[in-house]
C-alpha cells in the first residue's frame, strides 16, 4: 500500500526507532588495523600524507598495541619499511628469518598472544625497483616471483603469523603459497588473498609511508584495470579454488560495486581495504574544515558493510572503534 498509508518517515521519527530498523552496523571486530614498522629505536614518526598515522620502531609499538586491544581490535596487518641498502631485485631480505617483519611477528605474538597477525606478502618494500615482483628486461616475472612469495610466506608462518596476505597480484600465487605452507607443516596458517586489487592512484600515501613507489613504469601489468568487474569475479573464483580463506577487494570506496558483486556471488568472508588515499582525502578535507571527519569516516566505513564486506582493513580502525564503544 502506498502513500498516505505508507509513510516511510515513520521509521525515522526518533533515534530509538531508527536504531531498531537499522540494517547494518559496525563493530570493532570488523576492523583490521594496518601497522607500519621501521628499523631502529625510539621511532614514532607521522606519515606526512597520512595525518595522525605513524611508523613505529618495535620498541615504540607496545602502547599502540595496548590501545588497539583496549578498544577491541585484535587483528593487525603488518607492513615493514626496508632501508635502501637491504633492497635488491629478488627481495632477498624478505626471506631473512631474522628480518624486521619476522622480528615484528615474534614481538607481537609474545606481547599480545591474543592478537591475530596478518602479514603483507609482496616484494615491493624489498625491491630495488619498487615492484611487487622480480624484474627482468623491464618485465615483472610471474612464476619466479611466486616461488619467492611462497618462501616468504613460510618464513612469516615460522615466525608466528596467523595469516599471510598476498598483495602482489601474481597469477597462481595462492595455490603455491598454500602448498608451501602445508608442506612446511603450517596447514593452519591462513591466506587472505588480495584477489581484486586494482592498479589505483589511491595508493599514493602508502607508497610514501614505505618509500615503495615503483622506480619505473606502473603496476598495470599485474594489478587490475579499474574498468573491469567481471575480471574481478574470475580473480576471486581462482583464489578460492587455490585455497584462499578470505578474499579482498582493494581499494574500497570507489569499488563498492565490486565488493557487492563478490559478496553476492561467493560464500567466503570478504574483506575490503579502505586504502591510504581514501584515508588521506577525509583527513585533508577535515583539516580544512570542509568535512566533518568523524561523520564522514563512520559513514564510509558503514557503506562497506552495506556493500557486503565482512572485514575492513582501515587506517581509521582505532578512531572508529573508540566511537563505536562510546
Ligand atoms: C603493496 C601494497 C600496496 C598497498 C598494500 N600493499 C601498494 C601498492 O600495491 O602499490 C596499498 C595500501 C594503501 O594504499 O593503503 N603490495
Amino acid at each position: 500500500m502506498s502513500f498516505p498509508n505508507t509513510r516511510l518517515r515513520r521509521l525515522r521519527t526518533n533515534p530509538a526507532i531508527r536504531a531498531m530498523v537499522e540494517e547494518n552496523s559496525l563493530s570493532p571486530a570488523d576492523f583490521i588495523a594496518p601497522l607500519f614498522i621501521v628499523e631502529g629505536n625510539g621511532v614514532k614518526e607521522e606519515i606526512e600524507s597520512m595525518p595522525d598515522y605513524f611508523r613505529y620502531s618495535l620498541d615504540r609499538l607496545q602502547p599502540e598495541l595496548d590501545e588497539l586491544e583496549e578498544v577491541g581490535i585484535r587483528s593487525v596487518l603488518l607492513f615493514v619499511k626496508v632501508p635502501d641498502e637491504k633492497k635488491d631485485n629478488k627481495g632477498t631480505e624478505a626471506l631473512n628469518d631474522s628480518g624486521l617483519m619476522q622480528e615484528s611477528i615474534r614481538f607481537i605474538k609474545e606481547s599480545h598472544p591474543d592478537f591475530f597477525i596478518m602479514t603483507d606478502i609482496a616484494l615491493d618494500p624489498y625491491s630495488s625497483y619498487g615492484h611487487d615482483g622480480i624484474v627482468e628486461d623491464g618485465e615483472i616475472l610471474n612464476d619466479e616471483t611466486v616461488e619467492v612469495l611462497a618462501e616468504m610466506s613460510v618464513s612469516h608462518a615460522k615466525a608466528g603469523a596467523d595469516m599471510v596476505a598476498p598483495s602482489d597480484m601474481m597469477d597462481g600465487r595462492i595455490g603455491e603459497i598454500r602448498k608451501a605452507l602445508d608442506e612446511a607443516g603450517f596447514s593452519n596458517t591462513g591466506i587472505m588473498a588480495y584477489s581484486a586489487k586494482y592498479a589505483s592512484s589511491f595508493y599514493g600515501p602508502f607508497r610514501d609511508a614505505l618509500d615503495s613507489a615503483p622506480g619505473f613504469g606502473d603496476k598495470k601489468t599485474y594489478q587490475m584495470n579499474p574498468a573491469n568487474l567481471q575480471e574481478a569475479l574470475r580473480e576471486v573464483e581462482q583464489d578460492i579454488e587455490e585455497g584462499a580463506d578470505i578474499v579482498m577487494v582493494k581499494p574500497g570506496m570507489p569499488y563498492l560495486d565490486v565488493v557487492k558483486a563478490v559478496s553476492d556471488k561467493f560464500n567466503i568472508p570478504v574483506s575490503v581495504y579502505n586504502v591510504s588515499g581514501e584515508y588521506a582525502m577525509i583527513k585533508a578535507a577535515a583539516k580544512q574544515g570542509w568535512l566533518n571527519e568523524e561523520e564522514t569516516m563512520m559513514e564510509s566505513l558503514l557503506a562497506f558493510k552495506r556493500a557486503g564486506a565482512d572485514l575492513i582493513a582501515t587506517y581509521f580502525a582505532k578512531e572508529a572503534a573508540k566511537i563505536i564503544n562510546r
